[in-house]
């Protein structure tokens, strides 16, 4: 069974030996390997079950070791990453042949980012080589917030999980592709699309074309998902629709006090889009956990982060 537990140095003597290491980010928990170590990455989509067409994301501590690996050379990268590194912005830029072809699929580009952890943080400034890590879920299932997260999904297939706490922002980070002249965002993440825009200009929101070959299989129509059925809508027409069953309730920040407490989950009782993304994914996971057999949920205002959050109920329900 993994270790739970802060030790920096052991988790480093690990990936330095090529064995993998469930990390803390702001967004989600990583399940991370040393990047240009072919073989190391490889175990990454065992233990995963990753399809081995989906690219991993690097990270770096810093944007000079980045440009080790990708060519930095548009720039609204610069101004992309003074304003959101570290932090929940990954950028797929044309990489180097410095990084192996598994960690890209074999894809032009490579997804980089600096997490906003300082667990992280430390851990990369203690190797000298970036991590290659996908969320430290089971491939299609909800991302861990949690290191018990980790635990419970892949605790008998690693050895060490390096304890940060609770994700702080709990949603993946946004995906914005340069692959060509105006860049694409691929996923709805921790940093708005508003934000991105207010930055660099207009960008093509792709966050919505899901299809069953995506560009990023963050795309992908089923993704995020729990393992009951779950129905999106508005919560007083699914209620009343659904009311012969027994059903799991999730709301943005109303409570129905007529739902058993362990049944009614509130994302934000303030209505606030950070405290509701920070929680998605522990409530998808809660209520995954309930006697009843269906989850009903409602979406959420449809701007900042409540795109993301968006994003991810309709995956859940795909
Ligand atoms: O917040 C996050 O991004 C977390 C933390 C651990 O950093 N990571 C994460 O990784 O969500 P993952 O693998 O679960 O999702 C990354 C998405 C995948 O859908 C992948 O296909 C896409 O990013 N992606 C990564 N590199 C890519 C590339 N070179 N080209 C196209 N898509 C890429
Ligand atoms: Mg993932």
């Amino acid at each position: 069974m993994a270790r739970i537990d802060t030790d920096i140095a052991h988790a480093a003597a690990l990936l330095k030996s090529g064995e993998l290491v469930a990390i803390p980010t702001e967004t989600v928990y990583g399940l991370a390997a040393n990047a240009l170590d072919a073989t190391a990455v490889s175990k990454i989509f065992a233990v995963k079950n990753r399809p081995s067409f989906n690219p991993l994301i690097v990270h770096c501590r810093s944007v000079e070791q980045a440009a080790l690996y990708a060519h930095l050379t548009d720039p609204r990268i610069f101004e992309l990453a003074a304003e959101f590194w570290p932090g929940p912005l990954t950028l797929l830029v044309k990489r180097k042949d410095t990084i192996p072809d598994i960690v890209t699929a074999g894809q032009p580009l490579v997804g980089i980012r600096i997490p906003n952890h300082p667990l992280a943080l430390e851990l990369l400034n203690a190797i000298d080589f970036p991590l290659a890590a996908p969320s430290a879920n089971p491939f299609g299932y909800i991302s861990p917030t949690a290191p018990e997260h980790v635990l419970e999904q892949l605790g008998d297939k690693i050895s060490y999980i390096l304890n940060g706490g609770l994700s702080e922002v709990g949603v993946e980070s946004s995906i914005l592709s340069f692959a060509e002249e105006t860049p694409a965002l691929l996923r709805f993440g921790g940093v708005p699309s508003e934000k991105i825009e207010q930055l660099i200009g207009p960008i093509h929101i792709m966050g919505d074309h899901a299809t069953s070959a995506p560009l990023s299989p963050g795309q992908l129509a089923s993704h995020y998902a729990p393992r009951k059925k779950l129905i999106l809508g508005n919560a007083d027409e699914l209620r009343e629709k659904y009311r012969n069953q027994n059903y799991t309730l999730i709301t943005f920040s109303k409570k129905y006090p007529d739902i058993a407490p362990e049944k009614m989950f509130v994302l934000s009782e303030k209505g606030d889009l950070h405290e509701a993304a920070h929680n998605i994914f522990r409530v998808l996971r809660e209520a995954d956990k309930t006697d009843s057999t269906l989850i009903l949920a409602e979406p959420v205002p449809a701007e900042g982060l409540g795109n993301a959050i968006n994003d991810r109920l309709k995956r859940a329900s795909a």
